[in-house]
């Protein structure tokens, strides 16, 4: 007996150490960086066609985090992710050489849109990564980088710098550290095929099942079904002035999720407009998606049908919160 009580204890010990020493290591070495990537060589048309494609995305994805007040994509403080992540700021993302992106080819976008690493080989944990968005789409939103649009003309205007904080180390450590690039060509799904084309708007191009699961720290970009509480909601974040909110569950369980709530010409008017049903205004950081079609969330509605069913009341946390607030 004494013996096992022993063995135990070592055991038990060298766990100690060994999750002691990671964390000592973690602390030391800050965000990850691997050797500079071989990315792709690649020269993206800069057609009218993929800049206006491009720039509906980029509506939906990247000003959101970009965008300064002038509208220009200078880099701001990134109020609305929890504090647990650290004190972050995006970057400038325009065209100026220095400050933002101008020395970038498009092979060092789309190796970096892809996995997050920088062509320098250093590492951007916070970021959201889009494996599993199609090579089309990838490169439409470098035709809008480099376009003549407004937003990303050159400023050398520069943002503070981030400081991660130690759990934002040790995620990109662990579960949100960089994975392989993977060069297989992917292709938009046909849209006839409502479902897996309203699965590919939502978890490949519009990343809406990032704030609609339960936790953005336990979530997969490559394999989003096995995120926790999969669109299940309850993700808490900040809103406007800093106030906590929990995003909406969107899967269609009967009396906490949006099965009676909406129908879908509803859910299309509320996406695109931010606006529910009964008037009220869907508040930050659910923006406006106005630049998505009405197929496109319609079909995002109907894959949202398929998935499983959770039971999360949201509501009553998001008016809980209020209360605290008060
Ligand atoms: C949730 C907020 C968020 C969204 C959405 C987002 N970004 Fe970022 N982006 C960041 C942050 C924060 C960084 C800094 C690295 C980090 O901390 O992960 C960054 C870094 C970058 C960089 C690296 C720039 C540098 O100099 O290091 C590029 C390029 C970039 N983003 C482009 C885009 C594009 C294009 C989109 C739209 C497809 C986009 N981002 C969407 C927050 C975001
Ligand atoms: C940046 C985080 C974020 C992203 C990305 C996001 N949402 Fe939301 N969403 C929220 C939050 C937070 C709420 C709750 C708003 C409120 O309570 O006023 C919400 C609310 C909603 C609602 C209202 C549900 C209800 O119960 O009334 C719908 C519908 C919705 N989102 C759909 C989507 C779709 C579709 C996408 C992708 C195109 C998406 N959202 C992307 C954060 C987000």
């Amino acid at each position: 007996m004494k013996k096992i009580v022993k063995i135990l204890g070592i055991i038990v010990g060298c766990i100690v150490l060994a999750a002691v020493g990671f964390c000592t290591y973690v602390a030391l070495t800050g965000i990850p960086s691997y050797d500079p990537p071989a990315a792709p060589h690649l020269t993206v048309q800069k057609t009218p066609a993929r800049i206006k494609r491009g720039e509906a995305i980029a509506h939906i994805l990247c000003i959101q985090c970009h965008a300064a007040h002038d509208n220009r994509l200078t880099g701001k403080a990134m109020h609305e992710l929890p504090e647990l992540f650290g004190t972050l700021y995006s970057p400038n993302i325009t065209q100026d050489k220095k400050a933002g992106i101008g020395n970038w080819t498009d092979g060092d976008l789309k190796y970096y849109l892809r996995t997050g690493v920088r062509p320098d080989g250093t590492f951007a944990p916070i970021m959201p990564k889009f494996p599993l968005m199609a090579d089309d789409d990838v490169e439409s939103i470098i035709a809008w980088l480099r376009s003549d649009r407004f937003e990303v003309q050159a400023s050398q205007q520069e943002a503070p710098v981030s400081e991660y904080s130690f759990v934002t180390k040790f995620l990109a450590h662990t579960m949100m550290g960089a994975k392989p690039y993977e060069p297989t060509f992917q292709t938009i799904p046909d849209s006839t095929d409502e479902v897996a084309f309203g699965r590919y708007m939502a978890n490949g191009l519009a990343d809406c099942y990032s704030c609609h699961s339960a936790d953005f720290t336990k979530q997969s970009r490559e394999h989003p079904e096995q995120s926790a509480g999969f669109y299940g909601g309850g993700n808490e974040m900040k809103g406007e002035g800093g106030k906590t909110i929990f995003s909406a569950n969107l899967t269609f369980d009967e009396q906490t999720g949006i099965g009676k709530k909406y129908t879908k010409a509803q859910f299309i008017k509320a996406v695109k407009g931010a606006v529910r049903p009964d008037g009220s205004i869907l508040r930050a950081p659910m923006g406006p998606h106005p630049t998505l079609t009405d197929y496109e969330v319609g079909a995002i509605y109907e894959y949202l049908k398929t998935i499983p069913k959770i039971h999360n009341d949201v509501a009553r946390k998001n008016a809980d919160a209020q209360l605290a607030a008060k």
